[in-house]
């Protein structure tokens, strides 16, 4: 059956040779007689024509997306009809024999991606087997391997070894939701699915690999999104005798070079770092898309002693603060364009979305009525307000504040991209460092601290004494980098001083001695006997490659994704197993209990 060329693989220069080639019928035509049929494999396309005869009867009856394997003669296409489209425009073969190798069924939504690219994603996965065929979304998992290839052979060219560890791993505290796996042949007991190789990487360190890194298998139960998969890959790596700034160059280095080797782009390096603080005050948010401005600004100086009670108020509570932003150019926004922005700062928290419209050199807004003429002076000043503009205001604690403006952000830039008056590029690459996070923040909820990031990560130095006294000032040496307002990925220096490690779970995080103990005891035992100083870092992968395709779903960029319920609708699971199965588990669930 063998193939003689691709089909993206014939010139000019080939005129006269006899060639196979094998593929699918990816468009047919009938033209004064002739039969034209685009044969298209992984590569590219081969128009093959029929002239008169048996086999053009059999291309005639062919449907597309038939496999069919042909042999014939290069001919050069005349001027007039060379495709200068395809690589393979300038010719065309003449068909001497047709063999079909497989019949196509009635296709379930037609191939060509302007049509595709309407149908039903839950009907595209079902079928992901013809999804995933059509030449784009091949692209995209060459795209992949190519990104894979490359941060690859940067990281083996810095002598880091590729390790894999466990994916059926301990349940452990502290984390996103695990998947369970119950033992058999322990009954009662279960594993979980890793979240990531976090413990295992430092236990190689410990174990004096030096350099680890892994394309890992990561397991999370979380609620998903465009860019959340149950199941999902992380470029995670680990060094030995490293600092901050050392991490910083690897990734930059790895990201640099994976850019240039599938886009051919040169990212400009050292990115920018901004500390946490600094991203929720101008942002909002702790993964800031720096494409656009929009920023935050603070005006709890200028309401002090406003007549509106709400910013006075506000103005006057220690930790609180009043913000705004001036959304350009939104003034004409919908009533339920405003109500979902409104909708949204409640969501965060917010009493209310205070606004301020201008449109025709007037203000328009439920709360200027309170306003000071010196107050309006100022406001204009501060946020430069001009006709068209829409202001939005948040009177609230400093996080809140920040969570609900940074929202309306980027509510707000949605829109405008959407009327067209804002470009927010998929080719400009805003990398930035997000630095210095707290190592803690409390949960109202819990009413404890949690980790920023992990409990393993490392306090910075001169907070260390902090601990004690004031954990939510402490700094952590944890680092995350940010591609146009997507994590891309995060990571930290460890502790590895078992006595601070210990610290951290039990006077700080409260986990209780005799959970520390079954869950992470293995841990402080290990750093008891010659842990070196360590750091790391995880990349979403998925997200590196949805970014490098300049698309918003790293759905479109797997193999084989999950839905938004986390249902693989090609082989249609989870799915039921028998009460055999069950059994062997010693599982019973609560449906059975229920009939019994
Ligand atoms: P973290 O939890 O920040 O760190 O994860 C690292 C990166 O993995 C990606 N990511 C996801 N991608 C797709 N679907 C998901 N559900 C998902 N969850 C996370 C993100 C994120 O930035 N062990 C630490 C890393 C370390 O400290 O070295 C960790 O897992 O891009
Ligand atoms: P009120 O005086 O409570 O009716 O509020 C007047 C306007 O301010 C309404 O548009 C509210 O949505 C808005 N608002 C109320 N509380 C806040 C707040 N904390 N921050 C921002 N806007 C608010």
């Amino acid at each position: 059956m063998n193939r003689t060329h691709t089909c993206n693989a014939l010139r000019p220069a080939d005129a006269g040779q006899t060639v196979t080639l094998v593929g699918w019928v990816d468009t047919k035509r009938d033209l004064g007689g002739v039969t034209f049929i685009d044969l298209r494999d992984r590569e590219g396309l081969t128009q093959v024509v029929f002239n008169p005869g048996a086999n053009q009867e059999v291309a005639q009856r062919l449907k597309t997306e038939s496999v069919i394997q042909i042999t014939g003669k290069v001919t050069a296409r005349s001027a007039e009809t060379v495709n200068p489209k395809l690589g393979t425009g300038a010719v065309e073969v003449l068909a001497a024999t047709i063999e079909v190798h497989n019949v196509c069924a009635d296709l379930p939504f037609p191939m060509d991606d302007d049509k595709a690219d309407k149908v039903n994603e839950d009907l595209r996965l079902e079928y992901r087997f013809l999804d995933l065929r059509r030449p784009r979304n091949i692209g995209l998992l060459k795209l992949r391997a190519k990104a894979a290839r490359a941060i690859r052979a940067e990281l083996d060219g810095q002598d880091f070894l590729e390790i894999e560890t466990p994916t059926l791993f301990k349940s452990t505290p502290e984390g996103a939701r695990e998947f369970l796996v119950p033992s058999r042949t322990n009954p009662g007991e279960f594993y979980a699915l890793t979240q990531s190789p976090q413990q295992y990487k430092q236990m190689l360190m410990v174990a004096g690999v030096e350099r680890y890194y892994q394309m890992a298998r990561c397991y999370r139960d979380e609620d998903l999104r465009a860019d959340r998969q149950p199941e999902f890959t992380q470029v995670d790596l680990e060094m030995s005798f490293i600092d901050r700034e050392d991490m910083y160059k690897l990734i930059e280095g790895i990201l640099k070079r994976t850019w240039k080797e599938t886009l051919g782009v040169d990212i400009p390096t050292p990115f920018p770092r901004m500390s946490y603080q600094e991203a929720m005050d101008r942002f909002g948010i702790d993964k800031p898309d720096t494409r656009f401005a929009m920023e935050i600004q603070d005006l709890t100086g200028l309401f002090k002693n406003s007549a509106f009670k709400v910013f006075q108020g506000a103005a006057n509570t220690p930790g609180s603060v009043v913000r705004a932003i001036n959304a350009k150019g939104l003034a004409d926004l919908t009533q339920g364009e405003l109500t979902n922005l409104e909708t949204i700062a409640k969501s965060q928290g917010a009493k209310g979305l205070a606004f301020i419209k201008v449109e025709g050199g007037e203000w328009k807004s439920p709360i200027t009525k309170f306003f000071s003429e010196e107050e309006k002076a100022a406001l204009k000043a501060t946020l430069k307000i001009e006709d068209g503009d829409i202001i939005f205001f948040a009177a609230a604690p400093w996080e809140q504040a920040s969570n609900v403006l940074g929202r309306i952000r980027l509510e707000s830039a949605a829109l405008l991209k959407a009327k067209g008056r804002l470009s927010l590029p998929t080719d400009q690459y805003n990398f930035l460092w997000v630095i210095e996070f707290p190592l803690m923040l409390w949960d109202e909820e819990e009413k404890r601290y949690l980790s920023a990031h992990h409990p393993f990560t490392a306090p910075v130095k001169e907070d260390e004494p902090l601990l004690a006294t004031d954990p939510a000032k402490v700094r952590g040496q944890h680092y995350d980098i940010v591609l146009n307002g997507v994590e891309l990925g995060g990571g930290s220096i460890r502790i590895h001083n078992p006595a601070v490690q210990k610290r951290v779970f039990e006077d700080i995080l409260k986990i209780p001695q005799d959970m520390v103990e079954s869950r992470f005891g293995y841990m402080l035992k290990a750093f008891a006997y010659g842990a070196p100083p360590h750091g790391g870092i995880a990349l979403g992968f998925d997200r590196v490659v949805a970014m490098l395709a300049g698309r918003s779903s790293i759905r479109d960029i797997l193999a084989f994704p999950k839905n938004q319920n986390g249902r693989d609708l090609m082989a249609d699971c989870p799915s039921p197993v028998t009460p055999k199965q069950l059994r062997d588990l010693r599982i019973r669930t609560v449906e059975e209990e229920k009939k019994a």
